[in-house]
């Protein structure tokens, strides 16, 4: 096989930590590849301006495959404040990389893995049935499908909503409700949906579920409430759904599912949901495996697919030499690179060496063995992220 070309971006904060350590683990399994750095982040906006360089749109356009780590991002004031200088003043709005790199390049399904790790201290335990005083833990195997362009991430919204735009809003008959809220205090984002984006994630989603033999896809809205948006996304599950007959399509609602999911997680395999809920209920069932050190992520366009952990920058730890964060996120997003260019074999073994030095428990990050995150975690007997890494290496 020819050899690739993987576009690193380590970002901001402890995405400069795990990313290599990926890149250990990639080179280790024998995956032959070349790497080529893509510059993104805080200090990108601080001194360019942008912290989507142009030199990294071209290159992902260029190579299609992405390693994200993470960035940072501050709120207007501190975007504002920290701007150098010479920028300043010259109206520069700062956006959020990922956010745009998303939606430059189409990255509209985000696919999340939330599955369990037998052994890991982090799964989610509940009462048994039978015996109250034992308790028992549910396997979880559900891989959730994020729309993850639209809905209320696409950025159109107001405080004090210029004159054109609430006179459109006051020709629904709804926005009676706020005749008299003055401009200054009313605020709208707007959510919006179209039918193709719909189609493609619940496609996704049911290829998905037919590939790796789950037996349901849920659906995930609210579309007795938010009828336009959520209903239309139902609408066309229902609709795809027709073309999967072994596969049973479920519809639950978000807020319903989030309470669900304590209770029987194991009954979910494939859930598919618009950006918001995606968002939010990818949080909650990562919460049932472990947490942001576990929780990895692909967003995958029609050309253009970049992986990630979907934890942040973690500022608190950034400074910590040596680095005390778990990378597994990061390598199980390495993982999902590797599937999705069709290297199986090379991600199953990643996989299992993961699952292995889970299981046997040795090493274990702070996270992990649920010590207080610090320079002192280790005196306390947590890993060191390399030393996961090596662990990991090891069992390979
Ligand atoms: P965060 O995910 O960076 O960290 C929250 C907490 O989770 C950390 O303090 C740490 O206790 C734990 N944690 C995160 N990653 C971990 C790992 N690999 N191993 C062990 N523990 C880990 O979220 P936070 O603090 O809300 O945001 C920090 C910065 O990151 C902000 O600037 C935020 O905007 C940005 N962010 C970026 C994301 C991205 O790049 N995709 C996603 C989320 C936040
Ligand atoms: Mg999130």
């Amino acid at each position: 096989m020819a050899k690739r070309t993987v576009v690193t971006m380590p970002g901001d904060g402890i995405g400069k930590v795990v990313t290599p350590e990926a890149v250990r683990v990639l080179d280790a399994v024998g995956f032959e590849a070349e790497y080529v750095h893509g510059d993104i982040g805080w200090d990108f906006w601080c001194s360019e301006g942008n912290a989507l360089p142009d030199r990294t749109i071209e290159l992902l356009r260029q190579h299609k495959l992405g390693l994200f780590g993470a960035i940072t991002s501050k709120p207007k004031w501190d975007a504002d404040a920290e701007l150098s200088p010479a920028l300043q003043g010259k109206g520069l709005v700062y956006q959020s990389p990922i956010v745009r790199m998303r939606q430059m390049f189409d990255l509209d399904v985000c696919v999340r893995p939330c599955q369990s790790f037998p052994g890991n201290p982090l799964n989610f335990i509940r009462r048994s049935k039978d015996n109250p005083n034992s308790f028992e833990e549910p396997k979880v195997d559900t891989v959730i499908f994020r729309q993850n362009t639209e809905c209320l991430y696409v950025g159109i919204e107001w405080t004090n909503p210029p004159a054109e735009v609430r006179k459109a809003f006051e020709t629904h008959k709804n926005f009676k409700l706020f005749a008299a809220t003055p401009g200054e205090d009313l605020a709208i984002s707007t959510r919006i949906f179209t039918r193709g984006a719909c189609q493609r994630i619940v496609r996704a989603a049911f290829e998905y579920a037919k590939k790796h033999g789950y037996k349901s896809v849920t659906i995930c809205e609210k579309p007795n409430v938010v009828r336009e948006t959520s209903g239309m996304m139902e609408k066309e599950a229902q609709k795809i759904a027709q073309e999967f007959p072994g596969i049973a399509l479920w519809s639950t609602n978000i807020d319903a599912q989030m309470m669900w999911l304590t209770k029987n997680p194991e009954d979910y395999g494939v859930l598919v949901a618009g950006n918001m809920f995606g968002d939010i209920v990818s949080d909650g069932f990562a919460g049932l495996v472990g947490g942001l050190g576990f929780a990895c992520s692909a967003n995958v366009g029609k050309e253009v697919a970049v992986f990630e952990p979907t934890h942040g920058s973690a500022p608190k730890y950034e400074m910590l030499n040596p680095s005390i964060v778990n990378p597994i996120a990061m390598i199980l997003s390495a993982v999902m690179m590797l599937d999705h260019i069709g290297e199986h074999e090379k991600a199953n073994r990643i996989k299992a060496a993961v699952a292995k030095v889970v299981a046997e428990g040795k090493v274990r990050t702070y996270d992990m063995a649920r010590l207080p995150g610090g320079a002192k975690s280790i005196s306390m007997g947590a890993a060191t992220t390399s030393q996961m890494t090596d662990a990991i290496l090891a069992a390979l």
